[in-house]
């Protein structure tokens, strides 16, 4: 569904991102896991095509997307839940969840879309009128993702969706996720919560100083106590 080859991101003499090569299935979680500063986010940027690829290629069910603008690849089907929960604070959750909305042009599509989210965020139903920057970080969390999910989007990008959360919310917020696998959504995870990505990644890569150091099972990548000391300072199934 979404393949990368030999993408490179720079920002001036900064190579965030260095020549990855990488691809989600169709139905498939992802993970792609790194240290701070690693690239995860350029990487996933690019992909949405909010920062320039600056070489290689990005291809999105079979088309080339590479220099597609983000309202483009939005309306094929990519939806991302950018890192830091950026909801508009100053705008009520409905409104935040209509502004995910807004490619959408079929007004029926979009209700049921959103009574579909506040279904499955019944916290977001009680502060449907209440402003966004009120809600706490995992609310505001829950709404950064049904925003995104409101698209109707056919591969999600979750960027470290459970970072500054409780671990009680974190753990909601991986039922969410396994939740959203089970409906067949596609979804590409950015974690630094390594072992709880991996038991729910089928697959995973590790990015190290803009390089992917491992692709391959996600369970492999658990079970490699030297990956995940050396790049996550984590050990792995112990
Ligand atoms: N707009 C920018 N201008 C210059 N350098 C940048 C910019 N954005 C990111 N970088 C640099 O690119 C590298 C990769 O950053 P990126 O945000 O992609 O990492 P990350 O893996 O998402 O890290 P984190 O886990 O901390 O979110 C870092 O060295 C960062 O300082
Ligand atoms: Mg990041």
């Amino acid at each position: 569904m979404l393949e990368l080859e030999s993408v490179s991101v720079d920002y001036g003499a900064v190579k965030a991102v260095q020549s990855v090569s990488l691809r989600v299935e169709e139905g498939e979680v992802v993970a792609l896991l790194g240290p701070n500063g690693a690239g995860k986010t350029s990487l996933i940027s690019a992909v949405m095509g909010i920062v320039p690829v600056s070489s290689g290629t990005i291809r999105f069910a079979g088309q080339d997307v590479t220099f597609a603008s983000p309202e483009d690849k939005v309306r094929k089907g990519i939806g991302i839940s950018p890192e830091g929960r950026r909801v508009f604070s100053n705008l009520t959750v409905a409104e935040n969840l209509q502004l995910g909305a807004s490619a959408q042009p079929d007004k029926a599509v979009r209700a049921e879309q959103l009574a579909k989210y506040l279904e499955m965020f019944p916290i977001l139903k009680q502060r449907y009128r209440q402003k966004a920057g009120t809600l706490s970080g995992g609310e505001q969390q829950q709404l950064a993702i049904s925003r995104c999910l409101m698209s109707r989007p056919r591969i999600v990008m979750l960027d470290e969706p459970s970072l500054g959360l409780a671990p009680v919310i974190v753990e909601k917020i991986f039922d969410l996720i396994a939740e959203l696998k089970a409906s067949g959504l596609t979804i590409l995870l950015v974690e630094q919560n390594a072992n709880e990505a991996l038991s729910i990644a089928d697959r995973a890569y590790l990015l190290h100083s803009g390089r992917l150091r491992f692709e391959g099972a996600a369970q492999d990548l658990f079970n490699s106590d030297d990956l995940m000391t050396h790049y996550m300072g984590v050990g792995g199934a112990q």
